[in-house]
Parts: structure tokens; C-alpha cells; sequence
């Protein structure tokens, strides 16, 4: 690899290899964004060296091995065969990017505050290897003022050397959203916000290789800021339409009707669509990251903790109403069989984390009932810090003598390759959260209950 001895001439040579498509890219963090991130660049035809802590991850991209449902065995395959690609948990390789994209994860720690450690983590493992004209650039959601505050000290502190004339640094939200057919990486605009000039411009050159379009901002915090604000956006509109469809409710209005009837207005309305509550990696989350920061600046997010309110309280919602439905049987919650449909947070993914389904678990079995799930994209429930009470349990099988076994049928997440017709048959009970018995063949009258 070339050194570069002074901060123009390390510039122009990063800039020259990004616009000639000339440059190797490292990406560290192999998960649901890491992943279609290096897909991505490969699909461009551009060397790309992924990096990881998990060795299980790594060895499954060198063997072609699928690990994230949606995204398929033959994309891993070609991964695997590729020249271009590799997959390492080796850091003292980091110099042999050009530019780095760190993807790793930002939950909130037990006080519901930003857990920093995998950023901070990454960013202590990869510094000591960082060279002269290399561009660093986080993808992970997290605070306006992470990138200035958090990042740039500790690389510059570690490594001995200086953004801006030895490296560069800038932030870019991922907007991934995984199992979305029509939007994948490189279809979705990358918003870019620079730690100065030139770090924005080898920002946008490198993202103008791969990605449909890059917005520019004035700023890293900025564009920590955008990511956030698109978070906030969806959380808070989620909790009015939950809000809604329980106000909805008691006066024997169907919200689901409400709101398809709503959208149908060609401006000022957007539909958002009630649930059992908030799930996945980022909704429930990020936006407490702003929450936090904004303590710093003496500022309230009112609109924030509120939605985090409505939403947190869904699962309870879905529990009344199953109560109601068990009722309207003559049965009790306590020592009914309940099953669960859909543990994964959405449609069509595997992705479990922070999935309401767990809580509906959690409730239904304080109250008694024997609880059970139907998951075809997570056949059995993997270890974890929140839900290890539940790890190693099954998805239960999907035939008539199964489902109809028992009392209940909650759907908790609409996946589309579930056979909803065979479960109007099978099920007397139905509670169903995400409206996907509406219009279905055989539904009988009081079988199922909107939740
Ligand atoms: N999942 C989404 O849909 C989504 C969408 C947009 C943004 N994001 C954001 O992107 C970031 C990554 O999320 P994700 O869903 O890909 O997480 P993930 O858990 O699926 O993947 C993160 C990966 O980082 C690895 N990792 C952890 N610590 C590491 C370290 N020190 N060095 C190297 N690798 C390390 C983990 O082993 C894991 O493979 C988060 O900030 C998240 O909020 C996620």
C-alpha cells in the first residue's frame, strides 16, 4: 500500500482510486446492514474485505453459508466465490482499505441509555492499524455529535495521527430496510455529512460508485441528526395510529378501514399502520439516542417519551383483548394454550430483536396460559441477553392438529407465506393485530378479534 507523505497528495491519490473505481473497502460489522452494505459494493465489482468479531459470521461468508434469511443462499454463494470478496476477524488487515464503514451495533443499555461499547469497541481495535489517506466513515445510528465527540479523539489519540490531513472521517446513516423488495442498499439515497470539505467529498465520490444518489449535508451531526429524525418520524406516527385504533375501537370503528380509507388523500396524509407494538433494531430504540443527548443540552422530547408510552403499552392492549376473546369462550388466560404467530418484528425477515411477540410471551405466560409460537423464518429461538427464558424453544409445526390445538391464535407479525385461509379453519379464536384475516375465506362471525 502506498504512503503518502502529504495530506493533498494522500487526498488526490483516495480521490483518484475512488473516481477510477480503483479502491478496496473494508466494512466492519457483517450484520443486517454490514452485509447488504458489501454486497453491495460487490455487485460493482469492487474488492471488499468485511470485517467482524463473530467468527461464526465470517466462516459462513467464506463458506457461501446464508445466515440472514432474506438475503439468501445464492447471494452468499457468490460472495463466497468471488475474488474480490473476503470476510476476516484479522483487524491488522484494516490498511488494506481505502475507505472503512463501520456498521456495528447501538442498542440501549439497561437504563434505556446509548450503549456506545460496540462503537467505541470497533473503533479502539481498528485505530492502531489506521494509515495515512485512509477514510473512515460510520454507518451505525447514534447522537448528533458522535462522530466529533467520540470517534475522531479516540482515533486520533490511538493511531497519532490527524483527521483531516493524515485520514478523514465522515458519517453516513444506513437506511437499509431489510426484506424490502423494491428498496434494497443501493437503491436508497445515502445522506453524507463530512469532518470538513475534503472528507465529504471522498464520502460522496465513494458512495457515487455504488449507491443511486448521495445527499450531502453541512455536517457530521447534521446528518446523525437526519437518521434520527426519520426514526422519530415513524415511532411517533406508529404511536398515534395505535392511539387511534384503540380510541377506534370503543366506538366500533375499524381503524384499518379508517386508514386505508385516509390514503387515499393524494397529499398531507402518509400512512402508518397500528401493531402489538414496537420491534426490530432501530424503531424502539434511536430514538431515545436523541432523548439523551438532548438531557445534555437541557432540552425535553416530550413528543418522543410519549410515543414511547403508547407504543411500550400495545402488547398490554393485545392482552385485554385476548382476555375479551377467551372471555366471549368461557375461558380464562390461566390455563389456556396460546399461540403466537410471528416472533420475527416484521414481515418477511428473521430479525427477532426487540420483537413484541417476546412480550406477548412474557404476558401471557405471567398470566397463567401455556405459550407457544409459529415462526417460519426462525425455527427456534436463539440465545440472547433479553430473552434467554426463551432460548432453544421451537416453532411449533403448521398443520390442523397443531394449530387447532389450541385456544388461542395470536398474529403477531403478518409474514405472507403463512396460509391465513387454513387458519380460519383451524383456529376458533383469533387474535389478530395486523389485520391479515380481513377479507379471508372461511372467517366466521366472533372467531376473530382486531387487537
Ligand atoms: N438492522 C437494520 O434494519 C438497520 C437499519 C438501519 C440502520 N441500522 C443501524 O446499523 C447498525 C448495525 O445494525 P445491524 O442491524 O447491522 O446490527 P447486527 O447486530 O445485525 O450486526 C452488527 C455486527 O457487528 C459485529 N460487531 C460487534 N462488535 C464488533 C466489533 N467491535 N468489531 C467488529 N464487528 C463487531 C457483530 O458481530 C455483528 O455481526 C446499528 O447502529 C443499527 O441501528 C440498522
Amino acid at each position: 500500500m502506498t504512503q503518502h507523505t502529504t495530506a493533498t497528495e494522500g487526498l488526490d491519490a483516495l480521490l483518484d482510486r475512488i473516481q477510477n473505481q480503483n479502491y478496496t473497502i473494508g466494512i466492519v460489522g457483517l450484520g443486517y446492514v454490514g452485509l447488504p452494505l458489501m454486497w453491495t459494493f460487490h455487485e460493482r465489482q469492487m474488492p471488499v474485505l468485511g470485517f467482524d468479531i463473530d467468527t461464526d459470521k465470517v466462516d459462513a461468508i467464506m463458506a457461501g453459508r446464508s445466515y440472514i434469511k432474506h438475503l439468501g443462499e445464492p447471494m452468499m454463494r457468490k460472495l463466497a466465490e468471488s475474488d474480490l470478496c473476503g470476510a476476516t476477524t484479522d483487524f491488522s488487515r484494516i490498511p488494506e482499505a481505502d475507505a472503512v464503514l463501520l456498521c456495528v451495533p447501538t442498542p440501549l443499555d439497561e437504563h434505556r441509555e446509548p450503549d456506545m461499547s460496540y462503537v467505541e469497541g470497533t473503533v479502539r481495535t481498528i485505530a492502531p492499524y489506521l494509515r495515512r489517506g485512509q477514510l473512515v466513515i460510520l454507518e451505525s445510528t447514534t447522537y448528533p455529535g458522535t462522530t466529533e465527540e467520540l470517534i475522531i479523539p479516540l482515533l486520533e489519540e490511538i493511531s497519532g495521527l490527524s483527521a483531516e490531513t493524515d485520514f478523514y472521517v465522515a458519517y453516513s446513516p444506513e437506511r437499509e430496510d431489510p426484506g424490502n423488495v423494491s428498496f434494497n442498499t443501493a437503491k436508497i439515497p445515502k445522506v453524507v455529512g463530512g469532518h470538513g470539505a475534503d472528507a465529504l467529498r471522498l464520502a460522496c465520490a465513494l458512495y457515487d460508485t455504488a449507491i443511486v444518489q448521495t445527499v450531502p449535508v453541512s455536517d457530521t451531526s447534521t446528518a446523525e441528526a437526519v437518521k434520527l429524525t426519520e426514526n422519530i418520524f415513524r415511532s411517533v406516527n406508529i404511536a398515534l395510529v395505535n392511539e387511534l385504533k384503540v380510541v377506534f375501537h370503543a366506538m366500533g370503528i375499524d381503524v384499518h378501514e379508517v386508514l386505508d380509507a385516509a390514503a387515499t388523500k393524494p397529499f398531507g396524509f402518509m400512512k402508518f399502520t397500528p401493531g402489538p407494538g414496537l420491534g426490530g433494531h432501530c424503531i424502539p430504540i434511536d430514538p431515545f439516542y436523541l432523548t439523551w443527548k438532548a438531557r445534555q443540552y437541557d432540552q425535553n422530547t416530550r413528543f418522543i417519551e410519549l410515543a414511547g408510552e403508547v407504543n411500550t403499552d400495545m402488547p398490554r392492549y393485545v392482552l385485554r383483548r385476548t382476555i375479551e376473546a377467551l372471555n366471549a369462550l368461557k375461558k380464562s388466560v390461566n390455563g389456556s394454550r396460546i399461540l403466537l404467530i410471528g416472533l420475527a418484528y416484521k414481515p418477511n425477515v428473521d430479525d427477532d430483536r426487540e420483537s413484541p411477540t417476546y412480550k406477548l410471551m412474557d404476558l401471557y405466560t405471567d398470566m397463567g396460559a401455556e405459550v407457544a409460537y409459529y415462526d417460519p423464518y426462525v425455527p427456534v429461538i436463539k440465545p440472547s441477553r433479553e430473552h434467554g427464558h426463551w432460548a432453544g424453544t421451537p416453532s411449533v409445526a403448521w398443520d390442523e392438529k397443531t394449530i387447532s390445538d389450541f385456544d388461542a391464535v395470536v398474529i403477531a407479525t403478518d409474514h405472507s407465506d403463512v396460509d391465513y385461509n387454513a387458519l380460519a379453519h383451524w383456529s376458533d379464536c383469533i387474535i389478530d393485530t395486523r389485520n391479515a384475516m380481513n377479507g379471508r375465506e372461511g372467517v366466521r362471525k366472533g372467531q376473530v378479534w382486531k387487537a
